[in-house]
């Protein structure tokens, strides 16, 4: 049984993002694997210092807040989905600020297999292409070792809350999860 963590950073609750998130879930749940979702916007999550301190001291941030509880979800889950709207061609904020901060972990994550949904306006996948590339190069950074980006999900032609409704990204999303 894996344990798969998913970062959800929307602020729209049932929203585009939050119901791909749980098409994905429920795919999840066939096998029996233990998830759990983060409502990443609703965590307090300061923006990185840069001070590099968590590079010296083994991946200790000198900032105390939600972040020490979701670094501890990270290292111990198998499988991580990150799972943010498009603005402007790439993250939301919130999601950007726990990426930054993730940079504690970075020597010390390992063997996790990370899979990236993604919501936006735009009429066809080429425009996530800046979103998924960042990913890419996210999961290679971080090098301790057997980190690996498995796949994705964009679900495109998303405004309002429920427009996900009439795409096909919940069925794939919902069969990602399900190969997990
Ligand atoms: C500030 C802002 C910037 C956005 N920029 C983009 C964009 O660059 N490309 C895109 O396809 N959609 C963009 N969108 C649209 C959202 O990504 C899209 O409506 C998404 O489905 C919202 O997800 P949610 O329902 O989970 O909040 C933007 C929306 C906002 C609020």
């Amino acid at each position: 049984m894996s344990k798969v963590l998913v970062f959800m950073s929307s602020p729209r609750k049932q929203g585009n993002t939050d119901r791909l998130c749980d098409a994905f879930i429920k795919g999840v749940h066939k096998n029996y694997h233990e998830v759990e979702k983060i409502y990443v916007h609703y965590q307090h999550i300061q923006p990185c210092l840069g001070c590099r301190m968590c590079q010296h001291n083994q991946g200790q941030c000198v900032q105390k807040d939600d972040m020490q509880d979701i670094y501890h979800k990270m290292a111990e889950s198998n499988v991580i989905a990150f799972a943010s709207p498009v603005y402007f061609y790439t993250w939301n904020a919130p999601m950007k600020l726990l990426i930054d901060r993730s940079f504690a972990l970075e020597k010390y994550i390992h063997d996790k297999r990370f899979y990236l949904l993604s919501t936006g306006l735009a009429p066809d996948e080429s425009y996530f292409q800046i979103m998924k590339d960042s990913f890419q190069k996210y999961v290679h950074c971080l090098r301790a070792g057997g980190n690996q980006f498995v796949d994705y999900v964009f679900a495109c032609q998303t405004g309002s809350k429920n427009d996900i409704e009439n795409t096909d990204a919940l069925k794939s999303a919902y069969e990602l999860g399900k190969g997990i």
